[in-house]
């Protein structure tokens, strides 16, 4: 399939897997992936495996991410982690501003801008995320929540910082529900954001900006989905947490 951006699809484990349970996911994906060239992937466990993951991926065509960091760098900041440590282990991506941190953390887009910006300044591709509950769909308020997210998440980033961030759109009533928004549904949102980005940053940056998407991707819907002409990707979670599900969501998305 020719795409205009390459793709890029990422697994999101949450808060899920031991240790040696991530060294085997980790090395199951590394060895069904180890010929994909086609596609950027990456891995996003718990901070408490990163350290054994990042040994597994380093030398292969996988890449690291974490979940979250703080927006503010070294010092007095009782359990947070800061972009520096990710750094450490040689990760590349981090996901800010997950519906679920959205949710129960109260993360505001605010704060998702400040952490950001901190990931860019640290050397750290952001995966910001946005997406809208039922009931704004259902009242039919999908683009202007949509929107005052991206405005408000990606405040204050440079074009060449937008260029290197990677944007996630997932519906929140599609995550985990088994409910995948349609393609059609998933394309709509998706030009509305490249569109938004155009009008924020410029033309060139926002055909640059690749946009995931991400609620139930599973093997059987990737290809459809990853056809769309604005969708660049997938944020992948439950299907990411087994190692035949998450190589055929990339196998199936070439
Ligand atoms: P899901 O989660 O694939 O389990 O719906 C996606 C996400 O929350 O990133």
């Amino acid at each position: 399939m020719e795409k205009e951006r390459k793709l890029i699809i990422t697994g999101n484990w949450k808060m899920n897997k031991t240790v040696a349970e991530s060294l085997d996911l980790a090395n199951g994906l590394v060895r069904e992936l180890k010929d994909v060239t086609e596609v950027d992937i990456a891995v996003c466990p718990p901070f408490t495996a990163l350290g054994a993951v990042s040994e597994v991926v380093i030398d292969s065509n996988i890449r690291l991410g974490a979940q979250n960091m703080s927006e503010n760098g070294y010092g007095a900041h009782t359990g947070e982690i800061a972009a520096g440590m990710l750094k450490e282990f040689s990760a590349k991506y981090v996901i800010l501003g997950h519906s679920e941190r959205r949710q129960y953390q109260r993360e505001s887009d605010e704060l998702v801008a400040s952490k950001a910006k901190a990931a860019h300044e640290a050397g750290l591709k952001p995966i910001v995320c946005v997406g809208e509950q039922l009931e704004d769909r259902e009242g039919g308020r999908t683009e202007e929540v949509v929107g005052t997210q991206i405005r408000g998440s990606l405040a204050g980033l440079t074009t060449a910082q937008m260029e290197g961030t990677v944007v996630a759109y997932e519906p929140v009533w599609a995550i985990g529900t088994g409910k995948t928004a349609t393609s059609a549904q998933a394309q709509e949102v998706h030009a509305f954001i490249r569109n938004l980005l155009g009008d924020i940053f410029d033309e060139d940056t926002a055909r640059i900006v690749r946009i995931q998407y991400g609620g139930s991707v599973k093997p059987d819907n990737a290809r459809e989905l990853m056809g769309q002409a604005d969708v660049d990707g997938a944020l992948v979670g439950g299907a990411s947490l087994d190692v035949k599900n998450f190589s055929e969501i990339i196998l199936n998305s070439i």
